[in-house]
C-alpha cells in the first residue's frame, strides 16, 4: 500500500505477443447458474442461488488457484471479498504448498469501481487493480490506500492478455480463477485466454431478457466464431449439476494445468 499519496506500483501495457508464445496463468471461470442460463435476475438483487455444496466447490477450487479475480460490478454486489473461505480451505492450501490466502484481483477499465465496496474493508492478501492505461486519474487516485498494486494495460480497451502476462511474471499466478460476471467472462473468452469453465446449473428459473448471462457482450454472432467447449466432467448432487467444459481455443500458455 502507497504512504506517499501517490498510486501504488503501475505497469504499462508491453506489446501484445504473438498467440504461440504467450506467458500467461491458466484460467478458469467459474459461475452458478440457473436452469435458464442466468448469473442473476434482470434487476441484480438476485446473484448469490446456489446450495451450501455449491459454495464448498467454490471454496474448494480457490484453494487450487493463485489468484481469484473479478468485475467492478461483482465486487460491487455484497459481502464480495474473494478471500480462502476459512481455516477449512487454508488448511488446503497449505497442503498444496501454495500460499495460504490467494491473491485478489479487481478489474475496472475505467476506474468506476466503488471505493467503500466491502472488499476493501478485508485485508489480509494483496489486493491488485486492473485498469485501462486512460483511465481517469481522479478516479483511480480513490485507490492509492486501497490496494496493493495497479496494472494499467491498454488505451481506450483494456488489454486483458497483457494483464494476465503481468499477473504471470510479476505475481507468480500460475493459475487464476474469474468469477465473473458476465462482462469480464465474456472479455477473457473472447479474447481466447480462458482454459476452463466450471458451472453449477441451480434449480431456477429467473427469465428476463436482461438478466446476465455467463458470457456478456458480443462474444460471437456467428456459430463458426463460437467458443468451442468440450465436457470434461459431469456430477449431479441433489437438486444441483457440476460441470466442467474444457475450452477448445484457449491461446497456448507457457504453463499447463497441474
Ligand atoms: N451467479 C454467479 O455465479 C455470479 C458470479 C459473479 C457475478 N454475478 C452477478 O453478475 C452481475 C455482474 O455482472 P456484470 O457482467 O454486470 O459485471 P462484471 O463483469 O462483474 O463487472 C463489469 C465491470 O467490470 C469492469 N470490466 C469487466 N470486464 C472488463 C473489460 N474487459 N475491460 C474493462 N473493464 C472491464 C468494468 O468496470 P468499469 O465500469 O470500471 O470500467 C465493467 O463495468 C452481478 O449481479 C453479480 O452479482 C453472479
Amino acid at each position: 500500500m502507497s504512504k506517499t499519496g501517490k498510486l501504488p506500483a503501475t505497469r504499462r501495457a508491453t506489446p501484445r505477443a504473438s498467440l504461440e508464445t504467450i506467458r500467461r496463468p491458466v484460467v478458469l471461470i467459474n459461475m452458478s447458474l440457473t436452469v435458464d442460463g442466468k448469473i442473476a435476475t434482470a434487476n441484480r438483487r438476485v446473484s448469490s442461488f446456489g446450495s451450501d455444496q455449491d459454495q464448498v466447490h467454490l471454496y474448494e477450487l480457490r484453494s487450487t488457484v493463485d489468484a481469484v479475480m473479478s468485475g467492478a460490478r461483482t465486487v460491487e454486489a455484497g459481502a464480495v471479498d474473494l478471500d480462502a473461505g476459512g481455516a477449512r480451505f487454508e488448511a488446503m492450501r497449505r497442503a498444496r504448498g501454495m500460499a495460504v490466502q490467494n491473491l485478489r484481483v479487481i478489474v475496472s477499465g475505467s476506474g468506476t469501481l466503488n471505493p467503500r465496496a466491502h472488499i476493501f474493508r478485508k485485508r489480509g492478501s494483496p489486493l491488485l487493480l486492473i485498469t485501462r492505461e486512460d483511465a481517469d486519474a481522479g478516479r483511480l487516485s480513490r485507490f492509492t490506500t486501497r490496494v496493493d498494486a495497479v496494472g494499467r494495460f491498454g488505451r481506450g480497451k483494456l488489454d486483458l492478455e497483457a494483464a494476465l502476462k503481468w499477473l504471470f511474471e510479476e505475481w507468480g499466478v500460475r493459475r487464476l480463477l474469474c468469477e465473473g460476471g458476465g462482462e469480464l467472462n465474456g472479455s477473457l473468452l473472447k479474447a481466447r485466454l480462458v482454459d476452463e469453465v466450471h458451472l453449477t446449473v441451480c434449480p431456477f428459473i429467473f427469465g428476463g431478457n436482461g438478466a446476465p448471462t455467463i458470457a456478456g457482450g458480443d462474444v460471437t454472432h456467428r456459430l463458426a466464431d463460437a467458443v468451442p467447449c468440450q465436457l470434461k466432467s459431469i456430477r449431479g448432487l441433489r437438486d444441483e449439476l457440476f460441470l466442467v467444459y474444457r475450452v477448445a481455443n484457449a491461446t497456448r500458455r507457457a504453463t499447463l494445468p497441474p
